[in-house]
């Protein structure tokens, strides 16, 4: 009986879904390609905040241009330089991102300056997720300290196109003044999401503020915390971490199921520069996004 070998054409094996990890590699897929993009409106939120829509020129690359919540692009503006900002868009929006930018240096105060119509380039997305996918079947807590309701908006987002997925949301946003309250245009629109609570403070009251007055741990004596279903997101100031990954702590919420967003000044965001290092942790590729048990063990983390 002769020996059959079968013929196999390599060109017709099937791709690989998952390549595996070597270096990084999978991780650095599509981040060395920068994209032609172009601002299409330009909404000014604060003084030192505006949020930026922008459309990959090209609609091909447009098209495949995937990203999940807690994600960052580097946005670059034409011979001034770069900057890593989060994308604060639904994943699901494929006519551009939103990138919601403070202005405070050379790069971000250049950027405040751009009309509409600018061509930028973007590359990315880059870095770790919120684990959305972990979070099926559980209430979760999205907690903002000011700026840090900028990577939030894609999770909220997130939540109410996959709202069967998960049990209650509550978002819990503190700013220092009425004045720095970000989105609140959004806010209706966010309370109307089936389940979803959402809670606003401020530090220090305005003339016109009717609201919560104090820290945003005050918001948690008006939530009631189910520690063994619940994950949180915790975005804002390092220092805010602390004081509220510690009171959940406290509640009986394992650190693993606290994800916080880590921001260091970074150059290249793909693991080359060493910026971004908390240690040998490269901020860039193993963050920014990690659960608070992992960052209580970077030293120097926060
Ligand atoms: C993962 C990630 C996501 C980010 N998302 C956003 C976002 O959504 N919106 C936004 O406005 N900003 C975001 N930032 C911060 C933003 O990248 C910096 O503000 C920006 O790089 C400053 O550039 P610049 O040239 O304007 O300032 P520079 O002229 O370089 O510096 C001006 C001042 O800003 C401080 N600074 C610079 N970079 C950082 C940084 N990474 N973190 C804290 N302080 C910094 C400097 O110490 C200095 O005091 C993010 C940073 C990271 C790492
Ligand atoms: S930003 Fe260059 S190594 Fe992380």
């Amino acid at each position: 009986m002769s020996l059959q070998i079968p013929h196999h054409d390599i060109n017709l094996e099937p791709s690989m879904s998952k390549p595996p990890d070597f270096n990084r590699q999978s991780v650095l897929m599509h981040t060395e390609r920068g994209f032609k993009s172009e601002v299409i409106s330009i909404v000014p939120l604060t003084t030192q905040e505006k949020l930026f829509h922008i459309r990959i020129c090209d609609p091909c690359e447009r098209e495949n241009f995937t990203f999940l919540p807690g994600q960052f692009v580097m946005l670059e503006l034409p011979g001034c330089g770069e900057v890593p900002i989060s994308i604060s868009s639904s994943t699901s929006n494929k006519e551009f991102i939103a990138l919601c930018v403070r202005k405070v240096g050379k790069v971000t105060g250049m950027l405040h300056r751009l009309k509409q119509g600018a061509i930028v380039g973007i590359r990315g997305p880059f870095g770790t997720h919120f684990p959305m996918e972990k979070m099926v079947g559980y209430n979760i807590l999205l907690i903002a300290g000011g700026l840090g309701i900028v990577p939030l908006r894609s999770p909220i987002y997130w939540t109410k196109e996959h709202r069967s997925d998960y049990k209650d949301i509550t978002v819990m946003y503190g700013a220092k003044e009425p004045g720095q309250i970000l989105f609140d245009y959004q806010f209706e629109e966010w309370r109307k999401i089936y389940g979803l609570k959402m809670l606003t403070i401020v530090q220090e009251a305005g003339e016109n503020w009717n609201g919560r007055v104090g820290l945003i741990t005050e918001l948690f004596k008006e939530v009631t915390i189910d520690p063994d279903n619940t994950f949180a997101i915790v975005c804002g100031p390092p220092v805010m971490f602390k004081f509220v990954c510690g009171h959940l702590s406290n509640l009986g919420l394992p650190r693993q199921r606290m994800f916080v967003s880590l921001e260091r000044r970074m150059h290249c965001g793909m693991g080359k520069c060493c910026r971004c290092n908390v240690g040998s942790t490269f901020t860039c590729l193993d963050g920014p996004v990690f659960d608070y048990w992992t960052v209580m063990n970077l030293k120097e983390a926060i």
